[in-house]
This record gives structure tokens, sequence and C-alpha cells, in this order.
């Protein structure tokens, strides 16, 4: 049995990383296993120029001190945002990516965008200059079920924003369906799809089954077993279009065991030991590796990290915290349900 398991060091493509007291208690979770992340930008207000970007790359820089970590930025599209802004910052290498959310469909999301033909010369422009698009993939309609509004949105939103802009590249993020899964394996390489851990882990019964569990409430909700299967194929696939992107998303307690609690699982903490033992089960090991450190920056552009991470299986079980303090209040820690045997070797 393989006892420890070294890999390239990760990198997470889709982070939530907040500001002030709880991107202080939270950074340096994500920031002890990887070495960069895209970090969203749904702050309140939300990251929308060149010039917040910027800021806040420096306010996360400012919570890690020392820490081998790159933030990479990104900016909230909304139907005022400047296309010509979005180039220069992308150009300037201030931003990676630019995120585009369908008002009201998550957190902090009220600016995102209505009417999608607004965007349209918005969108023109970053597939002329190669600015990734990250997508939140879900129509706020609300006459659609909730778990139907990931399918919805690639027949209603996705596939006409694709056709109308040549080019254009997309990362479909958090993907939760066999419906995203088969759409990205149908389409060209200017496609791919993150895919959290959380959502490789439970099912909409880990949420409702023998009461409401509010820490495995996120947005997009998790679907049906047989959704989960298909996420999983696609990790183990070995298909460069799957990579992971955490969706890491704190809340601190009092805001998730709430009568109206907020969408989001934090698995900053222990997403690589849950992983490790994920793959394992799955007789697919060797496939961590190109899922966690390799898909995700040969798509982006970026070079794969030089840095290693060392996995080391335990004998017993291993203890995560069940939550960490954070200035904004405790955050409780994903519980994937199942004994994990990984850990992360800490450099000495
Ligand atoms: O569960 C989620 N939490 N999904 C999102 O899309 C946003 C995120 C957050 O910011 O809390
Ligand atoms: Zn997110």
């Amino acid at each position: 049995m393989t006892r420890s398991l070294t890999l390239t060091r990760p990198d997470d493509f889709h982070l939530h990383l907040r500001d002030g007291a709880m991107l202080a208690g939270v950074a340096p979770e994500t920031a002890r296993h990887f070495a960069r992340a895209i970090i969203m930008p749904n702050l309140v207000p939300p990251v929308v120029t060149g010039a917040q970007a910027d800021s806040y790359r420096q306010r996360i820089m400012a919570a890690l001190p020392g820490a081998a970590f790159t933030p990479l930025m990104t900016l909230y599209l909304t139907e005022a945002s400047d296309p010509a802004d979005i180039v220069a910052a992308h150009r300037a290498g201030m931003i990676a990516a630019v995120k585009l959310y369908p008002a009201g469909a998550t957190t902090n999301s009220d600016s995102g965008v209505r009417r999608f033909d607004a965007v349209r010369p918005t969108l023109e422009a970053m597939a002329e200059a190669g600015v990734p698009l990250c997508v939140h993939g879900e129509v706020t309609d609300p006459e659609i079920d909730i778990f139907d509004r990931e399918a919805v949105f690639i027949d209603r939103v996705l596939d006409p924003i694709r056709r109308a802009t040549p080019g254009l590249r997309v990362i479909m993020e958090h993907v939760t369906t066999a419906d995203a899964v088969a759409y990205v394996q149908a389409a060209a390489s200017d496609l791919a799809a993150t895919i959290t851990t959380h959502h490789l882990i439970i099912n909409r019964n880990h949420i409702l089954a023998g009461g409401i569990r509010p820490h495995y409430y996120c947005l997009p909700v998790a679907k049906r077993e047989i959704h989960r299967r298909a996420l999983v194929h696609a990790a183990l696939s070995g298909d460069a279009r799957f990579f992971l992107g955490t969706d890491s998303a704190p809340h601190a307690d009092p805001a998730k065991e709430s009568a109206c609690g907020c969408a989001g699982c934090f698995t900053a903490t222990n997403t690589m030991p849950i992983l490790a033992e994920l793959f394992e089960r799955e007789g697919a090991l060797d496939r961590l590796e190109p899922f966690v450190a390799h898909h995700g920056a040969d798509f982006y552009g970026l070079p794969r990290n030089p840095g290693r991470l060392t996995l080391m299986r335990q004998a017993e079980p291993v203890r995560f915290p069940a939550r960490i303090e954070t200035g904004a209040g405790p955050v409780t820690v994903f519980d994937p349900g199942f004994a994990v045997h990984w850990r992360v070797s800490e450099p000495v």
C-alpha cells in the first residue's frame, strides 16, 4: 500500500478568501497546501476594477506574511464593467480571469448580470484579448426548480453566450450535474470546468436526510447521487478539461446555523487529505496530481508549480479540527463523513 504520495504543489482554481478578520483567519489554511488560487471577487462591494483587484491582492499578501502563495485575482463582471479596464488589467498581469455571476444567484451576487446582452461587448473584448471567463452556472428564474438551475443555465445562457462569442475561454465553475459534465466533454478545448471537493463527496441526501445540515449547504446545491458519480468519474478520467476549484467559502457559524443560512462549505483546511482518500478509494491515486496540479494551470496558460506537496498515509484515521477560530467568528471545517487516513507532511 502507498505510504506517501508526492505531487506537484496544487492550485485551487476557485476560492473565497473574504476580507478583514475573516481573510486573516482563512488565508493561511489555503496557503499551507496550495501554491496559487483563483480568488473570487464577491466582496461587499465587489471587486470590479483593476485597481480594486490590486488593492485586494495586497490585503491578501499582508494576511500571509512570508508565505509562498500567489493569489490569482479576478474581476466581478457587471453590466457597467469597462472592457478597456478589464483588458488592461489582464495585460498588466493584475487579473487572471473575470467572473460572471447571474444577479441573485448566490452570495453577494446582486451586482451581477441581469441582461446578458448588456455584457456582450465586454465578452467580445475578452475573447479578443484572451481573458478567461469564470461562470457561476445557475439561472435565477424563480420558476425553475433549484435542482434544475444548472442544467437550464447551460441551455438558456451558457450555450448562447459561447455561440455568440467565438474564442471566449470559459470555465464552468463548481459543476454539479451529469448534464454539465456531458456539456463540457462535448465542447472544444475552449471550455473547462472546476469541481469542488464537497461535490465529489456529498449528494443531496447528506444535506436533508435525517435533519438539515447547514454545513453541507452550498450553491449550486448538491444533486442526486447519479450526478455525484458523474463528477467523480470526470475528476478521475484524466480529461484535462476538469480540475480542482474548491469553492471553499467560509461563513462564520452563526450565519450558517440560522433560520436562513448562508451557502458555502469551508474545505480549505482538509481538501488535500480528503481528495487523497477519495482517489485512493476509487483506485485512482495516480489521477490526483493531474486533477489538482496540472489541468488547471495548463488551461489558464500558467506554468505548473515547481514546488511539491507530500501526503502521508496513516494507519489510523487523521483528526482535523472541527472548526477554526477567526477574528470574524468560528468557521466549521467540512466533514466528509468518512475516515481520512492522509495528512499533508508539513515542511520541517
Ligand atoms: O456556496 C457558495 N458560496 N456558492 C457560491 O457561489 C458563493 C459562495 C460564497 O461566496 O459564500
Ligand atoms: Zn464560489
